[in-house]
């Protein structure tokens, strides 16, 4: 994301400079509308390409244009509009860069010349998933929460059976190790990461009994031990830590409670406005916090609202784009908030979604390579979204994907 505002920077003070290749008198962005250049001299056309391939509406949506430029033996590179002002023209009769950062283009609109366009802007189209290593037992209905030190842990779930064991992503070399076990197998639960670094595991369901029971991980000890329960056994909730220290446990039910780890005492707070449960919810970067989707026992819910920690009480904002439920939410690292996968009542979802705080709107964005049901979705120190697990047709997954913006 620093690297995508610092292109962009760069691309406006450039642009100033020197005529542009691209921003010239776009008369449509829809897709595969050749444009035009107005600032251009010479006799051609660059069409757009598509940046989200999977999906037309997002790239109407995307406020950046992505032009398909062209070398010589018509390998396409998409890239934002090239400032024209910056391009090393490329050697005229052997088409090739002095630096292998760049590559030749014929139809950059600069010029009757070939230039050469900077791989690195190339890199933005990149954006988008990858796959990561797997987990060591497939699994769905698991939770994961970021450790002090950046690592992941990932809790129980359901394979066939319940379970109780528990993983470390390690950041460093991105592989997985066992850790120690909750006491009690569940899935269904939910799992926060409290102020003073210990992990918050609630609730859920062990197969037989919907649990009021809570535990508190140590990962200097890899330890679990149990600690007071909820007012209320709940399953398919979440479980959020305010900026406050406490944790907010909504659903299952209408009624939502308040964990404070300095007392270790549950208190109830605020009740939601459309009870739901198979609903996720994140804190915003200004301390409240959204849910989003789920079920209300009738219907998969589009519906968002937002608690008002200082308050205490909750608003319904837009919908969503799509129903979901059994998906994940992903607060990014410049606010916005991302949606993945879940189930709309017909189709496992692969889909993603983007709620940008500031203008209150849900756009798309790019598709995982897998659709997923109850997965985890955590944002990684590095800016990417490690994906998890869950299941898709009724196969539990242990891949795992990775998202990055830039
Ligand atoms: C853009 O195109 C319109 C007509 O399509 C023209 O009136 C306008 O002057 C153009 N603007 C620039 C900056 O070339
Ligand atoms: C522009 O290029 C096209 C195809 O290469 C050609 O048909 C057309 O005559 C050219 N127009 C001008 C004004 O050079
Ligand atoms: C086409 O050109 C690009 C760079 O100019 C090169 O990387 C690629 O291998 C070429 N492809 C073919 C099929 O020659
Ligand atoms: C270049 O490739 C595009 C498809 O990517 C094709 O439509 C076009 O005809 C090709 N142009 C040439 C000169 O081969
Ligand atoms: C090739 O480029 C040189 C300068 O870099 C220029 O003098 C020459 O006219 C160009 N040749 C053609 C065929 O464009
Ligand atoms: C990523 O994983 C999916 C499914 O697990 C697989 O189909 C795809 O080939 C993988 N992609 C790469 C680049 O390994
Ligand atoms: C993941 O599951 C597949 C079968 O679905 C299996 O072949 C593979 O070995 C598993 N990977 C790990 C790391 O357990
Ligand atoms: C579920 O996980 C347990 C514990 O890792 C394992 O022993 C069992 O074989 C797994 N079952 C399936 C169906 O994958
Ligand atoms: C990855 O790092 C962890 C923690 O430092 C270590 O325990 C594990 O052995 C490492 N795994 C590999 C494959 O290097
Ligand atoms: C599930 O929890 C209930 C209530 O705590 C307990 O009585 C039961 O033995 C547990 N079952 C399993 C399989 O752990
Ligand atoms: C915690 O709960 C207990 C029992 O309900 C109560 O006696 C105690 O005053 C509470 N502590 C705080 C700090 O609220």
């Amino acid at each position: 994301m620093r690297l995508l505002v610092t292109l962009s920077l760069a691309i406006f003070i450039l642009c100033l400079k020197g005529k542009t290749a691209g921003t010239a008198n776009v008369s449509s962005n829809k897709k595969d509308n050749d444009i035009k250049l107005a600032s251009s001299t010479s006799n051609c056309s660059v069409s757009q390409c598509n940046v989200f391939p999977n999906d037309e509406n997002i790239y109407i949506s995307s406020s950046t244009l992505y032009f398909d430029y062209r070398t010589l033996n018509n390998s396409s590179y998409c890239a934002p509009n090239i400032p024209c002002s910056i391009l090393e023209p490329c050697n005229n009769i052997t088409y090739e860069c002095a630096s292998s950062t760049s590559v030749c283009i014929i139809n950059s609109c600069c010029s009757p010349q070939a230039v050469c366009l900077l791989l690195s802007l190339t890199n933005l189209y990149k954006s988008g998933w990858s796959n990561g290593s797997s987990i060591d037992t497939a699994r769905d209905s698991h939770t994961a929460s970021i450790l002090t030190n950046g690592n992941i842990l990932i809790t129980g779930g359901y394979n066939n059976s319940v379970l109780n064991s528990a993983q470390v992503y390690n950041l460093a070399n991105e592989t997985w190790t066992n850790t120690g076990n909750m006491n009690s197998v569940r899935y269904h639960h939910t799992e926060s990461i409290l102020k003073n670094g210990k992990v918050l595991v609630t609730g859920g369901n062990n197969g037989t009994n919907q649990l009021n029971s809570a535990e508190l991980y140590d990962s200097s000890t890899q330890t679990w031990m149990l600690i007071n329960s909820m007012k209320a056994a709940r399953e398919f909730h979440t479980a959020t830590t305010l900026t406050n220290g406490k944790v907010l446990v909504t659903g299952g039910y209408n009624n939502a409670e308040l964990y404070d780890p300095s007392t270790g005492n549950w208190t109830m707070t605020g009740n939601i406005n459309h009870e739901r449960y198979s609903h996720r919810a994140s804190v915003l970067l200004d301390g409240n916090v959204l849910i989003s989707g789920g079920n209300d026992g009738e219907n998969i819910l589009k519906s968002a609202e937002l608690y008002d920690t200082s308050k205490g009480t909750w608003t319904l904002i837009n919908d969503m784009n799509t129903a979901r439920e059994y998906h994940t939410i992903t607060i990014l690292a410049d606010g916005k908030v991302l949606v993945i996968g879940g189930h709309n009542g017909i189709v496992y979802l692969n889909s993603a979604e983007l709620y940008d705080p500031s203008s209150k709107t849900w756009t798309m964005t790019y598709n995982m390579n897998t659709p997923r049901i109850r997965h985890t979705a955590s944002l990684l120190p590095n800016g990417k979204v490690l994906v998890t697990g869950g299941n898709n047709d009724n196969i539990y997954l242990n891949t795992t994907e990775i998202y990055q913006t830039s």
